[in-house]
């Protein structure tokens, strides 16, 4: 086995990267400044000298805000995510190499209220959805022999300010956050690269396992509920945020594009093919925030891929905070977006 990974760069190709390296397996990760995958030409050079016997992309156009509300980021979006998959699924077909893509939930509209399925019509409302959407297509069209992989929100200590901005804002702010009211299954992106990792093992024992699959950590939360998690154990770490959360206020603003109301995946699909188990988020949070605060990691007991481990932290209500919950109402037409979404950056 032989991999070739595009995005190395990323939050999730970091993690992916440190795995393969743990697992001893063979690959090459290439960055934006090795290729560009909206140079085709360059593409189909890098492939054929590698010839890896997978090639896993992770590359993509990442800000939904800034594709949202510059037109000339929308074009690159649109590019990055559907050119740039083009030209990588081509390659793949012409050389008889699968592919395993990494797509997001953002395809969907948000208003199904359970978890979504596979099967389930994709409707993306913001311009990264549409991109990532677009480039699930051009791939099912070019290559049969691929995998497109659909997460929700990813977050790890690579690249992601969400946990660090959360912080800040809670100690300047006095406990006060605004957060966008919605519901996900927020996702570490190590768990996502112990996905694709269990991916890579079956294509490699020429499984005939094309298509589409969801996955997500355990359990759906309200952005609000996942943040007071955060909020609670990073306050074990951080004196100055201990002494503010007592007076936690989150306001909840509404939801609006670019996010949806609810991204959170049903992962039964991945489970009965893959054999892939559901990894509960709290572990992946603890590493996060023991990054943040510099703590020496302990190593983490292994999970095993074939049994569900829930997290009690997860699954206790949490009562150790008495946050005050406050809905602002719905912006009138007109009205400029809140500076607080900044602070609910999502993917
Ligand atoms: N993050 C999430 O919440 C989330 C949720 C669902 C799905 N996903 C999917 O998971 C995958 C990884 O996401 P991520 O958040 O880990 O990504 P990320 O951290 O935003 O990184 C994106 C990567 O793509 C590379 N890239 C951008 N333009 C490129 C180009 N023209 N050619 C080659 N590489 C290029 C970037 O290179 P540089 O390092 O040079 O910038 C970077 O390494 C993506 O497919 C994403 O859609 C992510």
């Amino acid at each position: 086995m032989k991999l070739l990974v595009f995005g190395a760069n990323s939050q999730l190709g970091q993690e992916l990267v440190r795995l393969l390296t743990d697992a001893q397996i063979e690959f090459s990760a290439l960055n934006t400044d090795q290729l560009d995958v909206l140079k085709p030409k360059e593409v189909v050079k890098a492939v054929s000298r590698i010839n890896p016997t997978q090639l896993i992309n992770v590359s993509t156009y990442s800000n939904l805000q800034k594709a949202e509300s510059d037109p000339e980021a929308a074009k690159r979006c649109d590019l990055i995510n559907t050119d740039g998959v083009t030209a990588l699924a081509r390659v793949c077909k012409q050389l008889n190499i699968p592919i395993i893509h990494h797509s997001s939930s953002y395809v969907f509209d948000g208003q199904k209220k359970e978890t979504y399925d596979e099967e389930d019509e994709a409707n993306p409302v913001c311009s990264y959805g549409k991109s990532k959407w677009y480039g699930e297509r051009t791939l099912r069209e070019e290559t049969q022999k691929h995998i497109i992989l659909r997460t929700d929100w990813l977050f790890s200590a690579h690249r992601n300010k969400y946990f660090l901005n959360l912080i800040d804002s809670c100690k300047k702010n006095a406990g006060k956050i605004s957060i966008v009211d919605n519901r996900f299954s927020p996702t570490h992106a190590g768990d996502a690269a112990r996905v694709i990792l269990g991916m890579v093992k079956q294509v490699d024992c020429n499984a005939e396992v094309w298509g589409t699959y969801h996955y997500n950590a355990m359990q759906p939360v309200n952005q609000d509920q996942f943040v007071m998690h955060v909020l609670e154990e990073a306050a074990r770490l951080d004196p100055a945020l201990d002494k503010v959360l007592p007076s936690l206020e989150i306001e909840l603003l509404p939801v609006e594009r670019p996010y949806i109301r609810n991204s959170a995946l049903n992962v039964r699909k991945i489970m009965g093919t893959f054999g892939i188990k559901q990894h509960s988020r709290g572990p992946g949070i603890t590493a996060v925030l023991e990054e943040i605060y510099g703590i020496e990691k302990e190593k983490p007991p292994a999970q095993s891929n074939h049994a569900v481990v829930a997290d009690d932290k997860e699954n206790q209500a949490r009562t150790t905070t008495r946050a005050k919950r406050k809905k602002n109402p719905a912006k009138k037409p007109g009205q400029s977006s809140p500076p607080a979404k900044k602070a609910a950056k999502q993917k």
